[in-house]
């Protein structure tokens, strides 16, 4: 089998007693974790230490195979993270110079995600804390998303608003502790990033030279760059009308897809269009304004309901999509606007990692929280909610925002 005792880190095993006092005498100093991250399409792993520092990582992307096959087959993910799980995990102990010995738990994602892409993560963490006699942090990959922030900066104390924003979830949420969120909004259908994918493979950016290799959100925002975002009149297109925190992209996906479609019918063609970077310039601008209403009325019912401190209030925005330049500027002019704090993970940070599984498993692992009491029994959930939804209690509400220019014309 894959790690057989001698196999780990090269190294051969220590006693369980010894590896048990090893443990402890970490628990002592500054304790190390390893991170394992399989949900999607990314096989990460990491290691890091209590304060934040990263030791070593190691991540073997699928996303040009995926992006090549027009989407993520989940029966082929699972064999590309089967294949690659064990290199990544090896590569990342040997860059931080760490062994099994050295480690205080192992935390991996259980859920939610793909089904047969967190089986591999979840089978190959069962035998290796069977292996070793690690305990086991089993991880939600939204809360790791969300909990990033606080390892890249140490003023992200709780309570924070968070954004979620990926390809597979769009959450609006207050984080009121590790393992303890309240879900303002989320998506009612896609995430902005399936919408950015979608999109971007309706205009068959993979075949566009400037974009090989990218995936849907990073070719739209390249392309975005030169182009107008005026194109398109998106303002009615979203549900702009309803009061609440929720997102949806459906309306305005089937907007832009007949906009393609006749586009494609006046210039007479089916290949890349004339104006595509006005179309990418467009639909990116729509999608950051219907996020950027969504958390003005987050800021204004936590405000109304007294839920966040008057002082030093914090945005998060992490996942894939928080990698997005443009996103970013709006948000941070939504910040200057509204006297908060954003913090952004690094693009590196935003997208699926180990490092980001491996600090949420540390922030559980200090408070004592989290630990499965028996590995073995650990199951993988596919779906499972970040916390608490008041989403209807938030569009009962009907807060009213103020309209919000994010944008410069030109
Ligand atoms: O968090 P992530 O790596 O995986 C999921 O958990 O889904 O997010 C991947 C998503 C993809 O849909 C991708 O198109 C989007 O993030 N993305 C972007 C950018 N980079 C990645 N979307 C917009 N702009 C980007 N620069
Ligand atoms: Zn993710």
């Amino acid at each position: 089998m894959k790690f057989l005792r001698s196999d780990i880190c090269g190294q051969s095993l220590l006693s369980w007693s010894r590896i048990r006092s090893l443990s402890a005498s970490r628990s002592r100093g500054n304790r190390l974790i390893l991170g394992i991250e399989t949900s999607c399409d990314e096989t990460g792993a990491a290691v890091v230490d209590e304060n934040g520092r990263l030791l070593g990582e190691s991540l073997n992307s699928q996303k040009r195979i995926h992006v090549r096959n027009g989407g993520v087959i989940p029966s082929l993910a699972q064999h590309l993270h089967q294949q690659s799980i064990h290199d990544v995990v090896q590569s990342a102990l040997a860059k931080a110079k760490t062994s099994y010995q050295d480690l205080s738990a192992v935390a991996t994602t259980t859920r939610p995600g793909l089904a047969l892409c967190l089986q591999v993560g979840l089978d190959y963490t069962k035998q290796l804390v069977a292996e070793t006699g690690l305990p086991f942090i089993p991880v939600h990959h939204m809360e790791a998303h969300a909990l990033t922030a606080r390892m890249v900066d140490n003023s992200v104390s709780f309570p924070f608003l968070v954004l979620l924003v990926s390809g597979g979830h769009c959450i609006l949420a207050l984080a009121r502790n590790v393992g303890d969120f309240v879900i303002l909004g989320e998506t009612l259908d896609g995430a902005p990033g399936e919408a950015f994918d979608k999109i971007a493979r309706r205009l068959k950016l993979q075949e566009h030279p400037q974009c090989k290799g990218m995936s849907g959100g990073q070719a739209i925002e390249k392309l975005a760059k030169e182009g107008n975002i005026h194109l398109l009149d998106g303002k009615h297109l979203f549900r702009m009308q309803r009061k609440d925190c929720n997102i949806s992209f459906i309306g305005f996906k089937q907007a832009v897809f007949r906009l393609i479609q006749e586009e494609e019918k006046l210039q007479g063609t089916s290949n890349i269009l004339g104006n595509v970077c006005d179309i990418c310039a467009s639909v990116q601008h729509h999608i950051t304004r219907h996020l950027v209403t969504r958390i003005l009325r987050g800021i204004e019912y936590c405000k109304m309901a007294d839920m966040l401190p008057q002082e030093k209030q914090i945005l998060v925005v992490s996942g894939g999509v928080a990698s997005n330049g443009y996103i970013r500027h709006a948000l941070s002019r939504l910040c200057d606007h509204t006297s908060y704090k954003l913090v952004c993970p690094p693009p590196k940070l935003c997208t699926d990692n180990g490092i980001m599984v491996a600090w949420a498993g540390m922030e559980h692992l200090k408070l004592g929280t989290g630990l499965a009491d028996n590995p073995q029994e650990v199951r993988f959930e596919p779906r499972e909610p970040l916390g608490v939804n008041i989403a209807s209690a938030v569009a009962e509400a009907r807060v009213d925002i103020k309209r919000f220019k994010f944008w410069a014309d030109g």
